[in-house]
């Protein structure tokens, strides 16, 4: 890759700005105040902001190896504080998508060395759900739905946090699932049941 292209791209991004709202960079140092934030793969084909079609200073961003929500990470719990605390995001989103390398490797019976205690995490869904994706026969779908389940279980994560707790009392904040398909590049919502599923997992996990 020629990262002097990269300056040159960024030299015209900044002419095409500059066109459009004299005062765009200016207005953008002023703060911000993203209605959203987005918890996603660090995988190069699935971009943030380009996929949703947002701008810069509209969504918070952090993206980690399988979008994954451990309770013990200290980077991913700064940053829903961060996010949900102070910036008082409206929305906070676990995207996962499908054909995820993270998720696949999870899947497979393999030493990965640092990467294995990051996938056991991944491991740790299959098992919570190792009744539903065993009667699925089919490799690639069931491969697709330990994407989606591990997408549920990391909104799960969200929801055990104190900050999503004590919000979620103060204020209307939701959780989001969803999941990017790289084959036709759609944005699909799950549609996560969470009054079901919040039903199951608060009594055991309420702490505010
Ligand atoms: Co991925």
């Amino acid at each position: 890759m020629d990262l002097k292209k990269i300056f040159e791209n960024n030299q015209s991004w900044i002419q095409r700005k500059l066109q459009h709202d004299p005062a765009y960079f200016e207005k953008l140092s002023e703060g911000q105040q993203p209605g959203i934030l987005y918890i996603g793969c660090s995988d190069s084909r699935v971009s943030a902001e380009e996929l949703m079609g947002l701008a810069p200073g509209e969504v918070f961003v952090h993206r980690n190896i399988a979008n994954m929500v451990p309770n013990t990470d200290l980077n991913v719990m700064s940053v829903i504080n961060y996010a949900v605390r102070y910036l008082k995001v409206q929305h906070v989103v676990v995207c996962g998508h499908y054909y995820c390398g993270g998720v696949k490797a999870a899947m497979q019976q393999a030493d990965l060395g640092l990467l294995n205690p990051w996938l056991r995490n991944i491991r740790d869904v299959y098992r919570l759900h190792h009744e539903e994706l065993n009667t699925i026969e089919d490799e690639e779908k069931k491969y697709k739905r330990l994407v989606e389940l591990n997408v549920q279980e990391q909104c799960v994560n969200v929801i055990k946090t104190a900050v999503i707790q004590k919000a979620f009392k103060e204020r209307s904040v939701k959780v989001h699932g969803w999941v990017f398909d790289i084959r036709t590049g759609k944005l699909i919502d799950l549609e996560i049941d969470f009054d079901k599923i919040l039903h199951q997992i608060m009594e055991i996990y309420r702490i505010s």
